[in-house]
């Protein structure tokens, strides 16, 4: 067999470890040749190819970013820049062209959803999540999503001193544009005193007077962990608008801390690393058996697949009764 690999949407840790994990398996395993395309999606319109061999693989287990290139190219949606091109058979053309069985597309919720009509159109396809989101349904977790708890949390960690010697209120934004899971693990390993979530509404008066008790109780300084995407007005910028509003709110000096694409550079962690190669191996084992049209996921400690019908348009959210949210509450964390 032959099989063709793309990574698509916002990189993240972990994503040469599972091109490394699916390719020697690939090749090593199963005797599949691979082939590697540019710049996700976009590189199947242009035609933009190399083949991996073993030799190319070293070295991957710990890089950051992706070595294929990514970009978040949709081929099924309306493009002014190319108007006469009908991309979605440009494709199949060079798939063929490309003398591809199965397609393997690394990516996040747009990545899944622009799989699941790969398949409509005749693609083989098998996708693998990747987000430091973690909000790909259908999988307890995506890779990257640790790495990037494990960075916030040290980020948070560093606030801790430098809010006690000012004795300030330090608000740091994390990102998840539409859920919670990086601001929920990172803001309870680092120990925030607020944490807000795009799925839990807050309350900027509830906030602020959690604050002023605060100081009341003795305590000299407050931590605020907030998700990129909670709701703010005129769409400010999460950080700068809560630590705005707290500032007014309690009188209390506030700063704030966003956190951007550090969360998603630099090597996995050892958690990633391990499960994008699990993954990776997954994948090739699905391919090798003919099983298309599903994702890779990870259940517990399970390696499992869903089918790409069940995932495309989901969002797996923060349910307000989550596990972590509830001993949060139980630890006295606000959460707005
Ligand atoms: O990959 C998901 C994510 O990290 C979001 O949390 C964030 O909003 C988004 O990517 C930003 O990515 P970019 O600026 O690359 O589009």
């Amino acid at each position: 067999m032959r099989i063709g690999i793309l990574t698509s949407g916002g990189d993240c840790p972990g994503i040469n470890a599972t091109i490394r994990g699916i390719c020697k398996t690939a090749i090593h395993h199963y005797q599949m040749e691979v082939v590697g395309i540019h710049n996700g999606f976009q590189g199947l319109i242009t035609d933009e190819t190399a083949l991996i061999t073993e030799e190319s693989l070293s070295g991957l287990l710990g890089m950051g970013g992706t070595i294929l290139g990514t970009s978040r190219e949709n081929p099924f949606q309306k493009d002014d820049l190319m108007p006469g091109t009908d991309k979605p058979t440009l494709i199949s053309k060079n798939i063929k062209k490309m003398g591809l069985d199965c397609l393997v597309c690394i990516g996040g919720n747009s990545t899944m959803a622009t799989a699941a009509k790969m398949m409509e159109i005749g693609i083989n396809t098998v996708t693998i999540p990747k987000t430091i989101d973690n909000d790909v349904w259908g999988t307890d977790y995506s890779f990257g999503f640790d790495s990037a708890v494990s960075i916030a949390t040290e980020a948070i960690d560093r606030l801790h001193s430098t809010a006690n010697s000012h004795r300030r209120v330090m608000v740091i934004e994390v990102m998840g544009h539409k859920a919670g899971w990086l601001a929920l693990y990172s803001g309870l390993a680092g120990g925030g005193d607020i944490i807000l979530l795009p799925e839990i509404p807050y309350d900027i008066h509830k906030i602020g007077n959690y604050i002023i008790d605060r100081f009341k109780k003795g305590k000299p300084y407050s931590i605020v962990v907030v998700g990129e995407g909670i709701k703010t007005k005129d769409r400010k910028r999460a950080a700068t608008y809560i630590a705005e509003e707290i500032e007014y709110e309690t009188g209390v000096e506030t700063r704030e801390t966003v956190l951007g694409y550090i969360q998603r550079g630099g090597s996995p962690t050892s958690f990633d690393r391990n499960l994008a190669t699990m993954m990776g191996g997954h994948a090739a084992e699905l391919i090798a058996s003919g099983k298309f049209g599903r994702m890779v996921a990870v259940r517990g400690n399970r390696m499992l697949s869903v089918s790409l019908d069940e995932v495309a348009g989901k969002v797996k959210l923060v349910s307000p009764n989550n596990d972590y949210v509830k001993q949060g509450l139980r630890l006295g964390v606000c959460f707005g």
